[in-house]
């Protein structure tokens, strides 16, 4: 069994965007900017900013994290959408989800500029991928498939059961693991909530991704031997024993999946960091102006 090490993949690949960054700083380029809004004081969108805003520096972009109470307005923040829509020094932003329930997410999404749109939510990048077009693809989508690729983990033909139908994980996963380019090209079921023989169903993959948010849904008796295992799952779940009173818990049960298992990653260090680095790749591509003009 191979241990998928999402940490250090992450920390390779900022240390390859901050070498870009560099060459752009010294040939007097325009240094990568990216924005954030953050609404409210949710702590675990303030653990995942603060990681985006970290990040930022180590890849040496330029940030900048815009707060906004509990209160504000759908049209305040639509106002804002706008500004950082026509503030050309930011070269791309996100919203971080979730969003008060007074304000409309989807709202929110298509108003922002689908060229600055870092995180590939606007339905403009999202068709764009499930076509194959050039676009921002998604960060943990985007993370899974880089994972793949730098472990050479090969997907063509085989069976992949995606275990999740979100908008920001299942969905776009299924639609890049299905297309026709490596990694990718295998044969995908995604299953879900109301998905009858889910059980038979992993037992036949090749390749588990899970991506429910059910802590340790995945057990044993539903792997094959010498399958791939993706978990996307991060759920915070009480524990004493530490500092934050919390655990994260991915949707598989490690310790008795892990040894029937080809690779698996790890939560928390597998998908988690990846999918903040495929933020920083989006900037960098979005600074350089590579996807959109
Ligand atoms: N909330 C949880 N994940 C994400 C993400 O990738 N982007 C944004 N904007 N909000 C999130």
């Amino acid at each position: 069994m191979t241990l998928i090490d999402g940490k250090a993949v992450a920390d390779q690949i900022k240390q390859e965007i901050a070498e870009e960054v560099a060459a752009i700083r010294a040939a007097g380029g325009k240094i990568p900017h990216l924005a954030a809004i953050l609404v409210g004081h949710d702590g675990g969108s303030e653990t995942y900013v603060a990681h985006k805003v970290k990040a930022c520096e180590q890849c040496g972009f330029k940030s900048t994290l815009i707060r906004h109470e509990n209160d504000i307005t759908e049209d305040e923040l639509l106002a804002e959408v706008e500004r950082l829509n026509n503030d050309p020094d930011i070269d791309g932003f996100i919203v971080q989800l979730p969003l008060p329930k007074h304000i409309s997410e989807q709202r929110i999404i298509e108003a922002i500029d689908y060229r600055k749109d870092v995180d590939g939510f606007h339905p403009i990048n999202v068709g764009r991928m499930s076509i194959g077009l050039p676009c921002f693809v998604s960060a943990t989508p985007a993370g899974i498939m880089e994972l793949l690729r730098r472990y050479d983990i090969d997907t063509k033909g085989k069976h992949c059961v995606v275990l999740g139908r979100s908008n920001i994980v299942g969905k776009p996963v299924a639609t890049l693991m299905m297309q026709k380019s490596e990694p990718g090209n295998a044969t995908v079921t995604v299953c879900h909530s109301a998905s009858k023989n889910l059980k038979e169903m992993c037992r036949q993959a090749d390749i588990i991704i899970a991506a429910l948010g059910q802590p340790d849904f995945v057990t044993a008796d539903m792997v094959k031997e010498g399958a791939v295992i993706i978990d996307v799952g991060t759920t915070r779940v009480p524990d004493a024993s530490k500092k934050s009173g919390f655990r994260l818990n991915g949707d598989v049960a490690f310790a008795e999946v892990s040894p029937k298992c080809s690779y698996i990653t790890p939560v928390p260090g597998g998908v988690g960091p990846m999918t903040i680095v495929s933020l920083m790749r989006n900037t960098l591509l979005a600074g350089k102006k590579a996807i959109y003009k």
